[in-house]
């Protein structure tokens, strides 16, 4: 089984996903994947009644707290009243965009598993990071940090290794890279959170298209993908689980 998670973005007008929804419940899709979407806060009602069968249903964000004077935030409450079931927490978009720190992204974490939500928590090093060799130095303490204090519900927790330099930019990890930082993301996890660590799945993202799913996802240790621009189009969405099952 393999996980393939899109994130919308700041993408989409209802026009745009109505042509989404009816391209993607027309496709067939293969039983070996699990779908998930993450959306907008405005279309998640949508999605989840028209799509909610078919792929999970997932926010981009939420506020680090439970209720209260926070302008503009939605909190993991909200979330489930609105039948989410899961949502991103430290996307690097909204680590380097808007300032999020780890601090944040453990208090989000702990609200969704509070709330009966997936989290899935995003980590990766940036360019800079990456050319001084500090990769797993930022993943084990970006993991360190954001699941700290929670021992024993997971409730589904999904991580997504997404270099910063290849979100967005065309340019992809190798596939020896990738491997390479998912086991290490997997044995930090298991040190973390003993035995059931062991079962959190680890997705790649970053500029992952049809054509270079089989390459980079193939692996048996690489449990999915975590998909931006190329989720945008239903029938490219659904073909990168295809080839990821052909290879
Ligand atoms: P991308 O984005 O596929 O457009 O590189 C990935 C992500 O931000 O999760």
């Amino acid at each position: 089984m393999k996980y393939l998670y899109g994130n919308w973005k700041m993408n989409h007008i209802s026009s745009d996903v109505d042509t989404f929804i009816k391209s993607f419940n027309r496709i067939k899709l293969d039983d070996d994947i699990a779908y998930g979407i993450a959306v907008p806060f405005v279309h998640i009602e949508k999605m989840v009644k028209k799509v909610g069968q078919k792929a999970q249903i997932g926010a981009e964000n939420v506020a680090f707290a439970e209720k209260g004077a926070f302008t503009g935030e939605i909190s993991a409450e909200m979330l489930t009243d609105f039948d989410v079931d899961f949502c991103l927490v430290g996307h690097s978009e909204r680590r380097h965009v808007f300032n999020e720190t780890d601090e944040e992204v453990n208090k989000k974490v702990k609200l969704l598993i509070k709330n009966g939500i997936t989290p899935v928590l995003c980590i990766g090093e940036t360019l800079e990071e990456f050319e001084a060799g500090k990769t797993q130095t930022v993943l084990k303490n970006q993991l360190k940090n954001g699941l700290k204090g929670i021992k024993d519900e997971l409730c589904g927790l999904i991580v997504a290794y997404e270099p910063v330099w290849a979100i967005g930019t065309g340019k992809t990890a190798t596939k020896q890279g990738i491997i390479k930082n998912i086991k290490f993301i997997k044995k930090c996890l298991v040190e973390l959170l003993n035995k059931d660590g062991a079962s959190v799945p680890v997705l790649y993202g970053g500029s992952v298209k049809p054509e270079n799913a089989a390459e980079l996802l193939s692996d048996a240790v690489v449990d999915g993908a975590l998909v931006g621009g190329a989720s945008l189009d239903a029938k490219q969405f659904v073909e990168i689980g295809k080839n990821i099952i052909r290879s």
